[in-house]
């Protein structure tokens, strides 16, 4: 019982602490945070002059095991590789380690919940083509396409996220998947490449949390 008062007041002083410290340092890096926002550890972030980062309002940034169940292999990575990038998070989101690297646009919308150690990458990196790929850094020829996931979406624990893939509202990815392709809304969508192996049924416009976020278009339930 003792130990669970001091391990409480612990995690608070620690959210506090982290609050009144790494929030201010990412806003002076340029990152767009809204209200009620908790960073949960220090993420590593980095954001090329004349790109952005927005982190909507209430998300959770988790980049400390201790605050994850599942716990992560190493902070949450946020960074845009070239001017005109952005990542933009919706409000009510929560994401637990992983990366996100944006070379052009990585949208992820309200009310997501982005599992442990997931990657959305939006570009390869490098080029397919062999000639001097180890020192071709001519942007032209690395491919890239923005990456969208709608809102309401759950995605799974070590799940890659390719260039140009949108994840349609309130879809769910399976732990461990590879998604190659889009997928649509109301759908769980599993395994390398992913598939869809069902659709999703629940209560029309309901309201979920602080957000009061709408969740609309589902298929109704039997
Ligand atoms: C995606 C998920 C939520 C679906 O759960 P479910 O609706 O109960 O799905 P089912 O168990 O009925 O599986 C449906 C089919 O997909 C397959 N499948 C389910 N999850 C899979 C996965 N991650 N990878 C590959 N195949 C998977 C099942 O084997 C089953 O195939 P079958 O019909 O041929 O037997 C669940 O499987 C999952 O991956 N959960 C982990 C979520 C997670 O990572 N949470 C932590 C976040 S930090």
């Amino acid at each position: 019982m003792k130990d669970q008062l001091i391990q409480r007041l612990l995690f608070r002083l620690k959210q506090t602490w982290w609050n009144l410290t790494v929030i201010p340092s990412l806003c002076s890096s340029g990152v767009e945070i809204s209200e009620k926002v908790r960073i949960q550890g220090k993420p590593i972030v980095s954001l090329v002059k004349g790109s952005r980062i927005q982190i909507g309002a209430r998300c959770v940034l988790c980049s400390d095991s201790q605050f994850t169940a599942l716990g992560i292999n190493h902070p949450i990575v946020m960074r845009t590789l070239r001017k005109g990038a952005e990542i933009v998070i919706g409000e009510d989101t929560g994401i637990s380690g992983g990366s996100i690297c944006a070379a052009n646009s990585i949208r992820i919308g309200a009310g997501c919940l982005i599992g442990a150690n997931v990657t959305l990458a939006d570009t390869d990196f490098h080029a397919i083509n062999p000639v001097n790929r180890r020192y071709n850094n001519n942007l032209n020829e690395i491919a890239m396409d923005p990456i969208v996931i709608e809102d309401n979406v759950f995605i799974g624990s070590n799940v890659f996220v390719l260039k140009g893939v949108t994840i349609g509202k309130n879809s769910v990815i399976g732990a461990g998947s590879v998604v190659t392709h889009d997928v649509p809304e109301n759908s769980v969508a599993v395994g390398n490449p992913a598939r869809v192996v069902k659709r999703i049924r629940g209560t029309l416009k309901r309201s979920v949390g602080p957000g009061e976020l709408s969740i609309s278009g589902l298929i109704p339930a039997r």
